[in-house]
């Protein structure tokens, strides 16, 4: 236990973690707490009875760490819990690590005034997708591309994601494009909330990105897919598919701008894992 009732939180957690988390209107299975927990590291803010606030920090090597999950109680809003939990947030990342997330309006206020400045927005569009069959360029991934398939996250990053992509892939449909023996894109789906999420998804060519996403989402129920800011060639074919957009998240980054090959990312993990 640190000072104010700050702590890491463990798997013991998750049962309050889903708790929080409803009292502020979120909903992510508890499954979801376990395998979050899994690639990243929690910390709470306990105030002699339960829970009043909890983040989540998702570091990929020294490079990079997403920011995610902050929640406060509502009834112990504006009392500096928040501001706990992001300096200590801050305090577990190296020195030069760019700390990024994707901000909900409250969480923009809180940020803000801890360095924190806008990188784009992600687009998220989730519905029924109307997708013609086509040619088909992906092949399913097999066990043997997941090393291909994390090289080429980490080029795409700047930052090595390899406990976050295996952990994906466990649970995932993995599709890849090849050509000329490489690894030239890759792409999973994976059940959430009630949604199929088509993500990660990363690709140089803008044609074997919505490749990738057509493979995933043909003869799937309503899907959801959060770009990585700037992403156009997603964007159209997600507007093709018929797909509506939901919500547009800002990006907010701390430390220097988003390291890697950008334009190699097409579709964000989620939200909370960029
Ligand atoms: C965002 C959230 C975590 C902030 O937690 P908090 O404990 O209220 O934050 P703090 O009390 O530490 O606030 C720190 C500073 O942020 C700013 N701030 C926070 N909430 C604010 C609000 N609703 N209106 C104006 N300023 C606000 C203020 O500068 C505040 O300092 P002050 O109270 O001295 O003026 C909380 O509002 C929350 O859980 N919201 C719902 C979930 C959510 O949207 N999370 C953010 C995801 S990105």
């Amino acid at each position: 236990m640190e000072a104010g009732g700050l702590r890491r939180l463990d798997a013991e957690d998750i049962p309050a973690l889903g708790e929080l988390a409803a009292a502020v209107t979120w909903n992510p299975a508890l499954d979801a707490w376990r395998w979050m927990l899994g690639v990243g590291v929690a910390y709470g803010v306990d105030d002699g009875e339960r829970l009043a606030g909890a983040t989540l920090v998702f570091a990929y090597g020294e490079a990079l760490a997403m920011l995610a999950m902050m929640m406060v109680r509502p009834e112990r809003q504006r009392a500096g819990v928040g501001k706990v939990l992001l300096d200590r947030a801050l305090a577990s990342v190296h020195d030069q690590t760019v700390m990024a997330l994707y901000a909900t309006q409250a969480g923009e206020r809180l940020y803000r005034p801890s360095g924190f400045v806008d990188a784009g927005s992600s687009v998220r569009f989730e519905g029924l997708p109307d997708v013609a069959s086509a040619p088909r360029v992906t092949r399913e991934a097999r066990v043997e591309d997941l090393a291909a398939i994390v090289a080429l996250d980490a080029r795409a990053q700047g930052a090595p994601r390899a406990l976050l992509i295996g952990s994906i892939a466990a649970r995932a449909r993995g599709v890849v494009v090849e050509r000329g023996g490489e690894i030239a894109g890759f792409g999973f789906s994976v059940p959430e909330d009630g949604a199929l999420r088509l993500g990660p998804i990363a690709a140089a060519r803008d044609d074997d990105a919505a490749a990738i996403a057509a493979d995933l989402a043909r003869g799937a129920g309503v899907v959801r897919l959060d770009l990585e800011p700037g992403e156009e060639a997603l964007r159209s074919w997600a507007a093709h598919a018929g797909l509506p957009v939901a919500v547009v998240s800002p990006r907010l980054v701390r430390g220097g701008a988003m390291p890697g090959e950008r334009r190699l990312v097409r579709a964000l993990a989620g939200r909370p894992f960029g």
